[in-house]
């Protein structure tokens, strides 16, 4: 392959590199101490009583995080967990930590359409303010669902737009409802694939999985943006850079023992989801893609842009394989 650089490409190249190595210098627990000092101190009392949030993910990690951070601010929290044991327990340990007693679990696998579906039929109120898809994995063998589809693209992607699109009438009803989708940094090296996006050309790697998934979920976010402007409901995309959580530990075990002493904690992780979350906290913007409370770029390197004609063939697909 060879590339032509012409000045414009070189400057945009240098641009990358630079500001990728300062992004990258801060996904640890010193970038969010660094950032913090920015922080709005109107934002550190702005309240959510009334507000009802839905937590994918939420048994563990910067979902559980998630979960505290809008209970502690008075919202009434829905933990979506696959496991209702699991939920169970993590929104009773929720509410003995906040004191908000206004927690509760709804079962959902985010990996199955039909669980998805199940959930959206029976589930009972009238408007939903926040919706946080923060279910992930990364795993180290292929699997696939019962609907066919790779389980990381699964998690990551076709059960989220399930999620949203039956949701949606919910979230016109709230006035003002947010959508926020989490990421990872690790999107930053990933062009999206979408020939090997259900991960069956040649030898499975999980990592690779991972940042395909990730980096559609952030082009994904654009288009909700789009596709629903003048409805009511901003569309969020964010990273939390690199939190000390059970998922890290068991699936970067060699990551997790090289870095333990610098990775934030599961709340610093959550942080960014919180804030999104509050009414005017970060304007009107939609589809946008942000990292500690800031908006950051969604490529670092120009090889990683998708085509106009992928960004719609990731959309048609989302549409065919969560019918
Ligand atoms: N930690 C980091 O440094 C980091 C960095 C970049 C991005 N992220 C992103 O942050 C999010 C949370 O990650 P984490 O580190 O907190 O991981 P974690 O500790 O493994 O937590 C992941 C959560 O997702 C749930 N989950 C997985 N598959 C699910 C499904 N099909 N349906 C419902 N829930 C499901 C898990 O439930 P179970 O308890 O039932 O397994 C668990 O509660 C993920 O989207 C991850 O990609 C994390």
């Amino acid at each position: 392959m060879t590339f032509h650089l012409n000045f414009k490409s070189c400057l945009k190249l240098i641009h990358g590199f630079s500001s990728s190595l300062e992004n990258l210098f801060s996904f640890d627990r010193s970038g969010f101490e660094r950032h913090k000092r920015g922080f709005y101190q109107k934002d550190r009392d702005t309240r959510l009583d009334g507000k009802l949030a839905l937590v994918t993910g939420a048994s563990s990690g910067i979902g559980f995080a998630i979960a505290k951070g809008l209970a502690q601010r008075g919202a009434r929290v829905c933990l979506l967990c696959r496991n209702l044991q699991k939920g169970t327990e993590a929104a009773a340990q929720v509410i003995q930590e906040t004191g908000n007693p206004s927690v509760f679990t709804e079962e959902l696998d985010v990996a199955d359409l039909t669980s998805i579906r199940r959930f959206a039929e029976h589930f009972q109120e009238s408007k939903v303010d926040i919706l946080i898809h923060n279910a992930g994995i990364l795993p180290h063998e292929r699997e696939v669902t019962h609907d066919g589809i790779e389980r990381v693209l699964a998690t990551h992607l076709i059960g989220p737009f399930l999620l949203t699109e039956l949701l949606m009438p919910k979230l016109k009803a709230a006035g003002n409802a947010q959508v926020i989708t989490m990421s990872s940094g690790g999107m930053y090296l990933q062009k999206l694939d979408l020939k090997n996006i259900q991960s069956d050309h040649g030898k499975y790697d999980g990592v690779v999985a991972y940042a395909n998934t990730k980096r559609a979920q952030v082009i994904l976010n654009e288009q909700w943006a789009e596709q629903y402007q003048d409805e009511g409901v901003t569309f969020s995309a964010m990273h939390p850079g690199w939190a000390d959580t059970p998922g890290v530990r068991t699936s970067l075990p060699f990551f997790w023992k090289w870095m333990k002493t610098r990775l934030r904690t599961p709340e610093q992780g959550a942080d960014t989801a919180v804030w999104l979350s509050l009414p005017d906290s970060h304007g009107t913007e939609s589809g946008k893609f942000w990292f500690d409370r800031e908006l950051v770029p969604t490529h670092f390197f120009p090889w990683t842009e998708e085509s106009t004609r992928d960004r719609r063939r990731l959309w048609n697909l989302c549409t065919k394989l969560s019918r």
